[in-house]
């Protein structure tokens, strides 16, 4: 996708894509730095965000497709009695033998290659020797990385038949992720994202996680711009294509708060209640959007 700076339009009332917050008319309208002509450059620069030519999203798709594949994979495996790091080799395993290489191995001194995020676990889950039950909803977030290119998806599946609470949370996560994509086309914001996604989950009863974003993706695991999953319509930089982020809501029956286990990694609600979450790695278009990891919300 090549970014056509001069065809950027953007309205007199339309959010300043500076990122201020305020109408462009009352902001940089006059300001020679953000004349749409100089808005990649000013992304780049003081955004450090990252845009994707047509041969890197091709990358970043290809990407995707083993990174759905690999949670397909997962999904078959998926019963009662496995551990989670079981769940760990069937995806390191499979993303070597694809050619790909598990991002989250190492990354920042996370020991294992997939998060596998168990019921009241709301991201960042370490494999290891806990048993999945029947009625558990479980996280797991896949991102290879294939030939130079990131994309990052995750699902939350649930093991056997659900209670009435895991059903609710399971499917409010899987319609925030919906909602917030829905708003993402050229000329929206970053806010209008989050937005859409607290309003949706609130709604419902449910909180919203503050304290993870979604981001940019593609060259690198996380890239600017960051994504908050609340806020504000309007807020934020404005969004155009050739942007790559990622959205990944997650969502918590109880309150929102969280705590970090000793492992430095877990977080979990502080209240235990349950959290889910979904994602996916989204290509900002000419028209709106395409999602590189596509599946149905
Ligand atoms: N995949 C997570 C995300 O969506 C990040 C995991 S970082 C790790 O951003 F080190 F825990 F793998
Ligand atoms: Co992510
Ligand atoms: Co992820």
């Amino acid at each position: 996708m090549k970014l056509k700076p001069a065809e950027i339009k953007v309205g007199r009332n339309d959010p300043c894509p500076c990122g201020s917050g305020r109408k462009y008319k009352k902001c940089c309208l006059d300001k020679e730095q953000t004349k749409p002509a100089n808005l990649r450059d000013i992304y780049t620069s003081k955004y450090k965000i990252k845009f994707k030519e047509s041969q890197d999203i091709d990358g970043i798709r290809t990407c995707g497709r083993l990174a759905l594949a690999t949670l397909d994979m997962v999904q078959e495996n998926l019963q009662s009695g496995i551990t989670t790091d079981a769940i760990n080799t069937l995806v390191h395993d499979y993303t070597i033998k694809n050619g790909a290489t598990p991002a989250p191995l190492h990354y920042r001194g996370f020991p294992k290659s997939v998060c596998v995020s168990v019921n009241e676990v709301i991201c960042h889950g370490i494999p290891g020797e806990r048993v999945l039950q029947e009625g558990d909803i479980v996280n797991v977030d896949v991102t290879p990385i294939l030939k130079g290119y990131y994309a990052d998806v995750n699902k939350t599946f649930i093991i056997g038949s659900p209670g009435e609470d895991a059903a609710k949370i399971v499917k409010v996560a899987r319609k925030s992720l919906k909602a917030g994509m829905s708003m993402v086309q050229p000329g929206n914001t970053i806010g209008d994202i989050g937005w859409a996604i607290q309003r949706y989950a609130e709604s419902k009863g449910c909180s919203v996680v503050r304290e993870f974003v979604g981001h940019g993706v593609g060259f690198d695991f996380h890239e600017a711009p960051q994504v908050p999953h609340f806020g504000r319509k309007g807020e934020g930089i404005v969004l155009f294509p050739g942007m790559v982020f990622t959205i990944e809501p997650m969502i918590n029956l109880g309150a929102r708060h969280l705590k970090i286990l000793e492992d430095k990694w877990t977080a979990v609600t502080k209240d235990g209640s349950l959290s889910a979450q979904f994602e996916q790695t989204i290509l900002v278009t000419e028209n709106g959007f395409e999602s590189l990891t596509p599946y149905d919300l």
